[in-house]
């Protein structure tokens, strides 16, 4: 359809058919059971009609459903608009891959826009045509549960994923291939920051920290070409982001120049009202669509008021325009004017949902996710070892993620079946053991296997509700049942490697005398094969945390590239008035950027081409890594820069790149990175871009904390 078409089509519509395209109802309301709707619709007050005409709709799956909501949807448009199907596809489709922040582990954007493009062909043959991911908010503070939809604390790193996640969803050309989705990134903004990690909680921010922090992550994903924006529950410097005009329109809209659709999230519009800025659903709405929110999700403040706020001139009918004008285009560029049923098709889809080569391809990203936090030479497995699997995950197949809406927990790979395939030499119990109250049977059962083996997997970790939406934890240690499970497991042999399947950062006091420690995170369907292979050995560890472990959750928000402190302990350590806590150090227990690798990498002194660098030249720091073992592995080297002198309090470090490097067992090679003057630039306390000149320093290292560094000068 062509742009004219489109507003020939606008000025079609009546009032009524405008104000239904803003809303946007779940999959029940098109269920084939009429007792199934009635319910759902007496509670949103809805008739039959709009039902009929809501613009958009949520959570439908399976290619045959699909096609026959937008039949049935077709048949009653009098206009003959088609339907957008839009979904929750946050880290794979049927075939789920590690969780947003294992992904993040990861530092592999090429595995990151791989699973998009996956997940993209397993939503799409199913019938959907836009995803709600990814989201892109910026995270410090692990008690939140949502942490685990985040790529991490970085914002350069965060951005990174962004556009990799958006360019594997929706590919070149969303209008010819049918086996894209298009992305929608939230949430709108700063959902991330909630104060003490409460989901839905307050934010309170500077403008200027939100623009240098908070908001390149959604940055980026626009400028890959995301074609939705979702808002977020929370407040942003005292309104709510769902009534936000400044955000939506002076942000959004005008600086950061969006054209797609911005929706609702689930229930926000509404939500104004207990927020307290609205006394009822008609100023919600009222503020809402002034804001610049064009699709409610899930209320119907829209449904019910725009029309009387329309009529009694509250509201420019032209917004209403707007949002239509916007929602039509975006059928529009999903082709869905010619093809209404575009990629579902019931016949191909059981052919690519779960398919071989997807399983294959997620079992190569999770086992790129996992993490090796601590090794006192107990990893990898020997053939001839054995090797006792115990504890609440052995067995579990619940390891897909709180947020794997369409993935099924028993087409999941447990790390014992993953194991069992690696080795002969295996001692597994029959007791099902409780993440939170296991027997008496089964602790007994683990504990006389334990004391068989020549070493112990004591797998441990959260239930899947434990992170994800509306799952803040205020305590973030294991439960306390698997803490003493561990210390039995430590008097009958001490041989010990805990693997951990979780949403978060965890506090991990409890489990110190682990001789080996892996961070699995929430892997998905093949999760147990690769965490089986790093154990032993078949893959060797490469992923690096993309957000701190704290030692304790007194220290949260913890986070590497905090700002430097008047009073800063690291010169002066035993002196009282520093900033400094009286009990833990200010440190991670293992920072941002870290992770083992079974290979002994070596890094050489860095050295610069320069020591001076101007706005127009570009100079180069170099290292030479070594790798200093018999194991091949992947080594991601870390590039910060540090600001000494700012005109603005400059974060003590910031990544500012990265490169993953595979070696050989004894190969040595250079790794440069090229620093210019936009690399220097951040946001001034004009709220504007741009450098300081003086002096800088460059560090590079194997993780946040270990680095090396040179000084340089910005001459201007
Ligand atoms: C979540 C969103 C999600 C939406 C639709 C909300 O509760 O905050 O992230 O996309 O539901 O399922
Ligand atoms: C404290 C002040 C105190 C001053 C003199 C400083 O370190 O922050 O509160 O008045 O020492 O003792």
């Amino acid at each position: 359809m062509k742009q004219q078409e489109i507003l020939d089509l606008l000025k079609k519509m009546t009032l009524e058919e405008k104000i239904d395209q803003l809303l946007q109802l779940a999959a029940e309301f098109y269920s084939e059971n009429a007792e199934e709707r009635t319910g759902p619709m007496a509670d949103l007050g809805l008739t039959e009609t709009t039902i009929a005409n809501a613009g958009t709709t949520l959570g439908v799956s399976g290619a045959e459903e699909a096609i026959r909501i937008q039949k049935k949807y077709l048949e009653k448009n009098r206009l003959g608009i088609p339907t957008i199907l839009m979904a929750d596809i946050i880290h794979g489709f049927r075939t789920i891959f590690p969780i947003p922040l294992g992904l993040g582990s990861s530092w592999d954007l090429d595995a990151a826009e791989k699973m998009a493009e996956i997940s993209a062909k397993e939503a799409a043959v199913s019938g959907l045509h836009v995803t709600f991911s990814p989201m892109v908010d910026l995270v410090r503070d692990p008690r939140w549960g949502r942490v685990m939809e985040s790529t991490g604390e970085d914002s350069f790193l965060n951005s990174r994923f962004a556009e990799r996640f958006v360019k594997g969803y929706q590919g070149e050309n969303l209008k010819e291939d049918f086996s894209r989705v298009a992305a929608c990134v939230k949430h709108f903004a700063a959902y991330g920051a909630a104060i003490a990690g409460r989901d839905y909680n307050t934010v309170n921010m500077s403008e200027r920290q939100l623009r240098e922090s908070y908001l390149p992550g959604y940055q980026a994903a626009l400028v890959a070409g995301a074609k939705l924006v979702m808002t977020s529950f929370n407040t942003v410097d005292g309104i709510p982001a769902t009534g936000n005009k400044w955000l939506f329109r002076e942000i959004l809209r005008k600086e950061f120049d969006f054209q797609g659709v911005v929706i609702s999230d689930w229930g926000a519009v509404k939500e104004l009202i207990p927020h307290g800025v609205a006394k009822d659903e008609k100023e919600a709405a009222k503020q809402a669509l002034i804001a610049g929110v064009d699709i409610e999700m899930m209320t119907t403040c829209y449904s019910n008021y725009l029309r009387e706020l329309i009529e009694e001139g509250q509201v420019p009918v032209e917004l209403l325009d707007e949002a239509v004008g916007r929602i039509l285009e975006l059928k529009n560029e999903l082709g869905l004017f010619e093809q209404p049923f575009r990629g579902a098709d019931p016949v191909k889809e059981k052919e690519i949902v779960l398919s071989n080569e997807h399983r294959a391809i997620a079992c190569e990203i999770a086992k790129k996710s996992m993490v090796l936090l601590k090794n006192d030479d107990i990893l990898p497995f020997k053939k001839e070892e054995t090797i006792a699997i115990i504890g609440p995950a052995a067995a579990s197949k619940k390891i897909l993620g709180a947020w794997s809406w369409q993935g099924k927990s028993e087409e999941a790979i447990s790390l014992v079946e993953g194991a069992t395939s690696l080795s002969k030499k295996l001692l597994i119990g029959n007791e099902v053991f409780d993440y939170l109250e296991p027997t008496t049977a089964a602790i007994q059962e683990a504990l006389l296997l334990a004391e068989q083996a020549d070493k112990v997997v004591v797998a441990l970790g959260e239930l899947e509700e434990m992170s994800g939406e509306a799952a803040s934890r205020s305590d973030i240690r294991l439960p306390s049942a698997q803490l003493a499970f561990f210390q039995q497991v430590l008097e009958v042999n001490d041989q010990v490697v805990v693997t951990l399947y979780n949403g978060r950062p965890l506090d991990l006091q409890g489990i110190d005398e682990a001789k080996g420690i892996v961070e699995a995170w929430f892997p998905g369907t093949e999760g147990g094969r690769a965490l089986a292979a790093i154990l032993w050995g078949k893959y060797n560890p490469s992923g690096r945390l993309s957000m701190s472990f704290p030692e304790t959750v007194g220290q949260v928000p913890i986070y590497y590239n905090c700002d430097n402190t008047g009073r800063p302990f690291e010169t002066t350590p035993d002196e009282k008035y520093v900033s400094k806590y009286l009990d833990v150090s200010n440190y991670a227990k293992y920072p941002f950027g870290f992770g083992l690798s079974y290979s002994d990498f070596r890094y050489s002194e860095i050295s610069l081409t320069s020591d001076e660098l101007t706005p127009t030249t570009e100079i180069t720091v170099s290292v030479t890594l070594k790798n200093q073992s018999a194991y091949a592995g992947e080594e991601t080297v870390q590039l910060y820069i540090h600001d000494l002198v700012g005109e603005v309090v400059r974060p003590v470090k910031e990544l500012k790149g990265f490169k993953k490097v595979q070696l050989a067992p004894s190969e040595e090679k250079i790794v440069t990175f090229s620093i210019d003057e936009s690399l220097l630039r951040y946001v001034h306390s004009n709220q504007e871009m741009s450098s300081d000149a003086g002096e800088f320093e460059a560090m590079v290292g194997p993780n946040s904390r270990e680095v090396s560094s040179v000084r340089f000068n910005l001459k201007k």
